[in-house]
């Protein structure tokens, strides 16, 4: 019996962050890898959607690929808010050089996956493509034709009617020029981020749009605040299975370490 190609998703990481709230982002990073070893299948790949560490530090990003690489599958990571792209792209030989957006795509076998940088460096919170990199994005799913393709980015194209995350996530211009590209491009099967800390899925141009949640600390819904607040919930994974012409997104809450 063929099985599914599985497709593990972290995100939000935090590596660096001061233990808070009996929250440790590398224990409960520790965690989530002991959950991922637990599942009776072995994963295919682990994509990251940003936010590996907190500071952007080089013995961050060490850690981050110690404990990643450990898992003895390929990972594929994209640079977060907090990230630095230089040192992400160092520790992690990533195509591309210095700080330039951290855009490339990555043949899975079955599927494609296609990463494209929101992050706006030396920009707090908001996520922003640059015309080019649309413009490269649109290319790059042109030249893919139809092979079923994930398109990956740190800040979740998707709306949570919390005026905190709506203030802190994408700018909606460019989740509308985002959606332009995207309906263009019908072998788009999901688009997938995080930043949230949160799981919350909508769609875009007729896709699914999936954040994932967080390895270390998990939003609260919370939808009459500018403030976002953060809690020591159980961390967790998504997981993507391609079956046979089918794409299924599930999530995995693992116990808080
Ligand atoms: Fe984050
Ligand atoms: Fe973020």
């Amino acid at each position: 019996m063929a099985r599914p190609y599985l497709l593990g998703q972290l995100s939000d990481l935090h590596l660096g962050k001061r233990p808070r709230d009996g929250a440790d982002p590398t224990s409960s990073l520790k965690a989530v890898i002991a959950g991922l070893a637990r599942l009776p299948n072995p994963l295919d790949a682990i994509v990251v959607t940003g936010d590996l560490t907190h500071y952007g530090k080089r013995k961050e990003y060490r850690l981050a690929r110690k404990l990643l690489d450990a898992t003895g599958v390929p990972v594929h990571v994209m640079p977060g808010n907090h990230d630095d792209r230089a040192k992400l792209r160092e520790a992690f030989a990533l195509p591309g050089e210095g700080d330039a957006p951290v855009d490339y795509e990555v043949d899975l076998g079955p599927l494609a996956l296609v990463v494209v940088d929101s992050t706006a460096p030396g920009e707090e919170e908001p996520g922003r493509f640059a015309l080019a990199q649309l413009k490269r994005l649109d290319r790059v799913l042109t030249d893919l034709g139809d092979k079923p393709t994930i398109v990956a980015m740190h800040h979740s194209p998707l709306p949570t009617a919390m005026p905190g995350w709506d203030g802190a996530n994408l700018i909606p211009a460019e989740d509308r020029a985002l959606a332009e590209v995207i309906a263009r491009h019908p072998q788009v099967r999901l688009i997938i981020g995080g930043h949230l800390h949160r799981v919350a899925t909508a769609t875009l141009a007729g896709r699914p749009v999936l954040s994932g949640p967080s390895t270390y600390l998990q939003a609260r819904p919370n939808f009459d605040t500018e403030q976002v607040e953060m809690y020591a919930g159980a961390p967790g994974f998504a997981l993507h299975a391609w079956n046979d012409g089918d794409l299924s997104s599930q999530v995995e809450i693992v116990p808080a370490a």
